[in-house]
């Protein structure tokens, strides 16, 4: 077996179960679950009947770099979501979700053979995908904490110079997974000169960029490159996927773009890898990225409910709207002295509700668990039961301000 594996930890979910073992919920209530982040809006009819349309492509194996039409629909969208010219026959690849990406391109770019020994950094909290791609690439990992003071921005300035001169991989989320957060132009610019002095990857996770609260569209990676007069997206890979923007998890559809030479080796990976969209797949996607106005009726439907569930919230925990996702980071009352776990099994026991303990989503780095008092609450269900959520969170909250 490969001893990496061994490294791998336990996924937030299966973390969840053991938490919950041997709980008997409250049957008065109704089981609702705010844990799982998986879209829960309905698919566009449109989008199934591309698929049905595409199956005849089932006939023949799909390329791995996907057909023209297929990486115009990507280069199309970004020339309209962020008015950037990339270039189709060199600078996407379709990929199978984004998860599949995360993980394949650390596998690309990480170099385990070289001296010192690599470093990839996460932001902390983090989606934990980062973790097993950087581990089971031979890295080192590096959790650089988010800070609740600057709207959770990521703290690069805390990673020690020994730190930054190892890293050959960054991952970036943005809007961020669990908190919500868009990374500014200004942090872009840092990343930046820091990949140019360390010669390191960036790679953007970008993947809940269409749900968002702000009037501005989120910040893409590449846009930020863009404006930054780095149209040749040196060392930048952006990650995006339909899962969330078209509400089709189940399609595994997403594409990379960015750095041209990057793209090229990571073509060579999936191609052995076996990586290939499926052409019923390609079809569907093609559909879908060219389509918007199923993107803002579906932002719309999370606008209405973060306006309604957000503030109920905002009586008895430490929250706010985030920028986009549809997450809820939220600190629980001081009186739980941080222990977001024995919240989290006390709601579900006396209200039926699941949500997600913060410190599941972070790694104790420096001392500190920064999702440690917090957590998750994925408003993916529809408005009713989000806000009946939100109804029992605040009854529990106000009977027990403190474990
Ligand atoms: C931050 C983040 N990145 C990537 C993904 C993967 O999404 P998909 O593989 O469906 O594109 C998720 C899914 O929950 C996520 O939360």
């Amino acid at each position: 077996m490969n001893p990496l594996l061994a490294k791998l930890q336990p996924y937030p979910f299966e973390r969840l179960r053991q938490l919950f073992a041997g709980v008997q919920p409250d049957p008065a209530h109704t089981p609702i679950s705010l844990g799982i982040g998986e879209p829960r809006h309905p698919t566009p009819p449109f989008i199934k009947d591309a698929l049905v349309e595409g199956l005849g492509a089932l006939a023949i194996y799909p390329a791995t770099a996907g057909d023209l039409k297929l990486r115009q629909a990507f280069t199309g969208w970004l020339k309209r979501r962020y008015a950037l010219e990339v270039d189709p026959a060199t600078q996407v690849l379709p990929v199978n979700g984004s998860r599949e990406a995360l993980f394949a391109l650390a596998q690309t770019v990480v170099d385990a053979t070289r001296s010192p020994s690599p470093v990839v950094i996460s932001p902390n909290p983090f989606y934990q995908i980062y973790e097993g791609a950087a581990l089971l690439a031979g890295a080192d990992t590096w959790y650089a904490p988010s800070d609740p003071a600057r709207n959770f921005a990521v703290d690069w300035d805390s990673v020690p110079a020994e730190v930054w001169a190892r890293t050959q991989l960054v991952y970036v989320c943005s809007p961020g997974n669990p908190t919500g957060a868009v990374m500014p132009l200004a942090e872009w610019e840092k990343l930046f000169a820091l990949s140019d002095r360390h010669g390191f990857v960036i790679a953007s996770d970008e993947c809940y960029s269409e749900i968002y609260f702000r009037d501005e569209p989120p910040l893409g990676g590449l846009e930020a490159a863009a404006k930054l007069g780095r149209g040749d997206f040196r060392n930048l890979i952006a990650l995006t996927s339909l899962s969330k923007r078209s509400n089709v998890p189940g399609l595994r559809s997403g594409f990379v773009a960015g750095d041209a030479a990057i793209v090229r080796q990571f073509l060579l990976y999936r191609t052995y890898h076996g990586s290939a969209m499926s052409g019923a797949v390609a079809a569907a996607s093609i559909a879908a990225w060219g389509d918007e106005s199923h993107v803002v009726d579906n932002r719309m439907q999370y606008r209405t409910k973060f306006a309604v569930v957000t503030p109920m919230l905002e009586a008895v925990l430490d929250v706010r709207l985030p920028d986009a996702s549809f997450y809820l980071w939220a600190g629980i009352p001081p009186g739980w002295n941080g222990d977001d776990a024995a919240f989290a099994r006390a709601l579900y026991a006396q209200y039926n509700v699941t949500v997600l303990p913060g410190s599941y989503l972070a790694r104790e780095s420096q001392g500190a668990n920064p999702g440690r008092g917090r957590i998750r609450m994925a408003l993916v269900a529809d408005t009713p039961e989000c806000t009946e959520a939100a109804r029992r969170i605040v009854d529990f909250t106000r009977r027990h301000p403190g474990a």
